[in-house]
C-alpha cells in the first residue's frame, strides 16, 4: 500500500498530457513487484521436477531444409520483424544505443539489419517490416539516426519499452521522488520480457494483426547470426500443428555455459536460466552433457496469440532480480523479465535446433574483433564465415580491460603502414603518419 501511494504521487509529478502514459506503466510495473513479492513466498524452481524437453519438442533444423520454399513472397508478407534496441553500449565502452556501434565496414548493427531486410524486400517483391523496440536510453538517438534511412524500401516502425522506477532495497519504495529526476540513478528499462506488452500498448500489434500479418521474428539486435530464415518461417506457415512460439536454440559448447536452456517443467517447455538456478545445482546446469541446448533469443511468435495471451491475463514470467548499487552508493533493486521466458504461456511452443551460425552475438570488443577480422566475409547486410574455417565454431578470444577504454584512432595514409610496437599502450589517442607515444 505505501508502494501504491509513492507510485501514485509519481504520476501526479508527470506533465498532465503524460499522465495517462506514466499511469499505464506504473501499473504494469506495480503488477511485476506483487509477483515478486509473490515469489519471494512461493520461491523458485523445484529441481527434482525438471526433466529434457519430450521427444519432438526439439527439432532439428537439418528437417525444415525438406521443406519447398517457392511461395517465398507470400510467406514473407506475414511475417514482421522486432528489434530488441533497449540496450547501451556501456559493456564495450560506448555512450548511447549499442544499435549504433559500427561493427563491420563503417556499418552498424541497425545498418546491418536494415540491409538484410532491404535485400529481402527488394529481391521477393515483399514488404516485410522493421519494428525496433527502443528503451527510454536509446529512443532519442535511433530515432535522429533512423532519419537517413527514409528511402529504404523497409517500413521502419518504433516503440518504447516501460521504464520502471528503482527500488531502494532498504525501503522497498522508488527513489525517484518525480517522474523527472534524473533518468540513470531512478529508473530503469525492464527487460525484454517487456516486449510483449510493450508493444500490444503502442498500438502495433493490432495494426499487424489487422494487415495479415501472422509472426513476429524477434532477437537481439547484437546478434548478427538473427537473420530471417525462409525454412523455420515456412516450418511455421504450413505446419498442422499450430506452433505459437518457436525458441531457436544451439548446441552448447563450453563457452555458452550461462545461457539459458529450455527444459520441461510441469507439462509446459520453459526456459531455465541460471539466475533461477539453485546454488547447489549450478555446475549441473552449466555442463553440456545433461543440458545441451541454449537458448539464442530468437524467438518467432504468432501475433493473434500475443494479443490473446494479453488480454486473457496469461501471460506470466519469472522475475529476474537484478541487484544495483546507483552512482549515489544507494543500493536498488530491479526488477527484469526475458523475453524467452513467455514460451510457457504459448501452445505448440517448440524448440529449433539451428546451426551456431545463428548465434553471433556481439557483447565485448573481443566479439567485435573476431566479426571485425577476416574470418567473415560480408554479403548483403549478413556474415558469412570463411568458408576455409573448419569448425563452425569461432575462436575464443580474450581482450584485456584495456580495450574498453577511451578512444583510439589510428589512421594510415593510403598504401602506407603504421607498426604498432610490442607493448605500446594507446589510450585517448589520434595516431597518424609516424607514430609518436
Ligand atoms: P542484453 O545484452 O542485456 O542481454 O540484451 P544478454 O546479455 O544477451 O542476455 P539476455 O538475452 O538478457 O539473457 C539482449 C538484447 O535485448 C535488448 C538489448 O538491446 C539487446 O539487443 N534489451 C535488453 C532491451 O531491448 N531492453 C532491455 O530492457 C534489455
Amino acid at each position: 500500500n505505501t508502494l501504491q501511494k509513492e507510485l501514485n504521487k509519481l504520476v501526479l509529478t508527470a506533465p498532465p498530457q503524460t499522465q495517462k502514459t506514466v499511469r499505464t506503466e506504473l501499473d504494469g510495473f506495480e503488477k511485476l513487484f506483487s509477483q515478486y513479492l509473490l515469489d519471494n513466498v512461493d520461491s523458485g524452481i523445484d529441481w527434482q521436477e525438471i526433466e529434457p524437453p519430450p521427444e519432438g519438442t526439439v527439432i532439428p533444423y537439418k528437417k525444415l531444409l525438406e521443406l519447398p520454399t517457392d511461395d517465398v513472397k507470400d510467406i514473407l508478407n506475414r511475417l514482421i520483424v522486432v528489434k530488441l534496441n533497449g540496450g547501451l553500449g556501456t559493456t564495450m565502452g560506448c555512450q548511447g544505443p549499442k544499435s549504433v556501434i559500427s561493427v563491420r565496414s563503417g556499418l552498424t548493427f541497425l545498418d546491418l539489419t536494415i540491409q538484410q531486410l532491404e535485400q529481402l524486400n527488394r529481391t521477393y517483391g515483399c514488404d516485410v517490416p522493421l519494428i525496433l523496440m527502443n528503451s527510454f536510453n536509446t529512443h532519442e538517438e535511433t530515432e535522429k539516426v533512423l532519419q537517413k534511412y527514409f528511402h529504404v524500401s523497409v517500413k521502419i516502425y518504433n516503440f518504447n519499452q516501460s521504464k520502471h522506477p528503482r527500488i531502494d532495497r532498504e525501503t522497498m519504495l522508488p527513489i525517484a521522488k518525480s517522474i523527472t529526476n534524473s533518468e540513470n540513478e531512478c529508473w530503469y528499462p525492464p527487460g525484454h520480457g517487456d516486449v510483449y506488452l510493450s508493444f500490444y500498448q503502442s498500438g502495433l500489434l493490432d495494426q499487424f494483426i489487422q494487415q495479415g500479418k501472422e509472426y513476429m521474428f524477434l532477437s537481439n539486435i547484437d546478434n548478427l547470426g538473427a537473420t530471417i530464415d525462409l525454412y523455420i518461417l515456412k516450418y511455421l506457415l504450413s505446419s498442422e500443428i499450430k506452433h505459437e512460439f518457436v525458441m531457436e536454440v544451439t548446441d552448447k559448447t563450453r563457452a555458452d555455459v550461462k545461457g539459458g536452456t529450455l527444459i520441461q517443467y510441469q507439462d509446459k517447455l520453459r526456459l531455465l536460466e541460471i539466475a533461477q538456478v539453485p546454488k547447489e545445482h549450478v555446475d549441473e546446469f552449466k555442463s553440456v552433457s545433461k543440458f545441451r541446448i541454449f537458448n539464442t533469443n530468437n524467438l518467432w511468435i504468432n501475433l493473434p496469440a500475443i494479443k490473446r495471451v494479453i488480454e486473457e491475463q496469461a501471460l506470466h514470467m519469472e522475475i529476474i532480480v537484478n541487484n544495483k548499487t546507483t552512482d549515489k552508493g544507494v543500493n536498488v533493486i530491479q526488477l527484469e523479465t526475458a523475453s524467452g521466458a513467455a514460451i510457457k504461456n504459448f501452445e505448440g511452443a517448440i524448440g529449433i535446433n539451428v546451426p551456431r551460425r545463428r548465434f553471433l552475438p556481439v557483447k565485448t570488443t573481443s566479439d567485435l574483433l573476431l566479426v571485425m577480422s577476416d574470418l567473415f566475409t560480408l554479403n548483403r547486410g549478413n556474415l558469412v564465415m570463411n568458408p576455409q574455417r573448419s569448425f563452425p565454431s569461432v575462436p575464443l578470444v580474450k581482450l584485456g580491460s584495456s580495450f574498453t577504454k577511451g578512444t583510439v584512432i589510428i589512421i594510415a595514409n593510403h598504401g602506407e603502414r603504421i607498426d604498432i610496437p610490442q607493448g605500446a599502450i594507446l589510450e585517448n589517442k589520434i595516431v597518424s603518419g609516424n607514430l609518436r607515444i
